[in-house]
């Protein structure tokens, strides 16, 4: 029996002690790699100006962190604290590199590579060979780069190239896309939580999106019409029937809340009447 005893209290306390652990990393947000020994960075955060500003806006960006390093993007030997030996030819080093090169950079070992393929195929990407923009980083940043959003572009993003109209109309529409797609995601997430089935809600929301981005990083000019069409009826249809289980759920609940009243009511009627004839009783005994 206390051997039991002292063993729950021992997982307890391993328990507690690696949440807490576990809370410490994840509050300091520690890096989960030896920064000190990456001397892209520990170089780099001594220098000054355009060099160091990589640095500091990385910290702030999406990439901070093991997977996004300065070497990802640009290549070289992050483990030699020398400024040539570490940018050799054969390390792969690219220094500030030609626009054209930005969308290959994004796409490399896998890591944007959807993102790159849909942009290969559409007309933004010859722009770019001629005019180096729109690239990626002309929407994104390089290295102050933050969780995408529609609120990243405005209209001021596409009209040196584009009309005003085309301009406001197009970025007004891939906002109100990105706000229904966001409000859904909740929405299935609310179902979810009541047991309700979102099996069917989460493929439709998923093909959605992929169909968005798409669109976002302009696939073939022949497709882009269609593309925004289907994507509208897609979306519009996918939210009727998210509002649709959403309401059931909110009726399904009333329903609950007026069972449990009545269920109050009648128990609580039942005691009154039980303590009423007790108290009666009790008088007429005693008379
Ligand atoms: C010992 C210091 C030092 C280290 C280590 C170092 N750099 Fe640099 N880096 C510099 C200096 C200084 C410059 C400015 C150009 C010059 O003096 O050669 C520079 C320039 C650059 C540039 C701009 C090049 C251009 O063409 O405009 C990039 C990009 C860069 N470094 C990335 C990196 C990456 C990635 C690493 C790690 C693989 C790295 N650096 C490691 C000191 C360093
Ligand atoms: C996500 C990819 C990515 C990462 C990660 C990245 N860079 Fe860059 N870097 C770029 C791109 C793209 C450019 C070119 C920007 C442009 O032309 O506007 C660039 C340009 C630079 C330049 C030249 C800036 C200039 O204005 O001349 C330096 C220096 C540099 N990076 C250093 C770094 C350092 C140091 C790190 C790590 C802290 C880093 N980069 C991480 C993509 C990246
Ligand atoms: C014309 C502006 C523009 C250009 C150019 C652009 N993007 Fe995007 N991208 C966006 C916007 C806007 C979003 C966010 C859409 C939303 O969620 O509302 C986005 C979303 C993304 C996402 C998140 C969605 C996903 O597919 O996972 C990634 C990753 C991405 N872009 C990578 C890239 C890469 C890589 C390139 C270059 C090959 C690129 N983008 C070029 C505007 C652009
Ligand atoms: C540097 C110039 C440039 C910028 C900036 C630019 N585009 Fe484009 N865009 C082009 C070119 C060139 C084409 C191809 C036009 C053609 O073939 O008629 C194009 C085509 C398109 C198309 C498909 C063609 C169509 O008429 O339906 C869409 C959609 C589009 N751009 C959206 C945007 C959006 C949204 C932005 C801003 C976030 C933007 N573009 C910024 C140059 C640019």
């Amino acid at each position: 029996m206390r051997g039991a005893l002292l063993s729950i209290l021992i997982l307890c306390a391993v328990t507690f002690v690696g949440a807490v652990s576990f809370a410490d990393e994840r509050e300091a947000g520690k890096p989960a790699y030896a920064e000190k020994k990456d001397f892209c960075i520990v170089c780099h955060e001594g220098l000054k100006g355009g060099l160091k500003r990589p640095v500091i806006e990385w910290r702030m960006s999406v990439h901070d962190g093991s997977a996004g390093r300065c070497n990802v993007c640009h290549r070289g030997d992050p483990g030699v604290n020398d400024k040539k030996l570490a940018k050799t030819k054969q390390s792969g080093f690219t220094g500030k590199p030609d626009k054209i090169l930005i969308a290959d950079f994004c796409g490399r070992d896998g890591c944007h590579a959807a993102a790159a393929g849909q942009f290969r195929l559409g007309p933004h990407y010859p722009s770019v060979l001629r005019n180096n923009h729109p690239n990626c980083a002309s929407c994104h940043g390089a290295h102050n780069i933050q969780r995408s959003t529609a609120g990243i572009i405005s209209e001021k993003t596409c009209s040196s190239c584009h009309t005003a109209d085309f301009s406001r109309n197009t970025v007004l529409f891939i906002r109100e896309t990105n706000r229904a797609i966001e409000d859904m995601g909740r929405d299935i997430k609310y179902i979810g939580s009541k047991h309700g089935d979102t099996l069917d809600l989460q493929n439709r929301l998923d093909t959605a999106r992929t169909r968005f981005y798409r669109f976002v990083h302009v696939s073939p000019k022949e497709e882009m019409e269609s593309t925004r069409k289907l994507l509208g009826v897609e979306v519009s249809s996918l939210e009727a029937d998210v509002k649709t289980k959403v309401s059931l759920i909110g009726r399904i609940d009333l329903l609950y809340i007026v069972m449990v009243v009545f269920q109050l009511i009648f128990i609580g009627g039942i005691s009154i009447y039980t303590l009423v004839m007790y108290s009666k009783r009790r008088k007429y005994g005693r008379d």
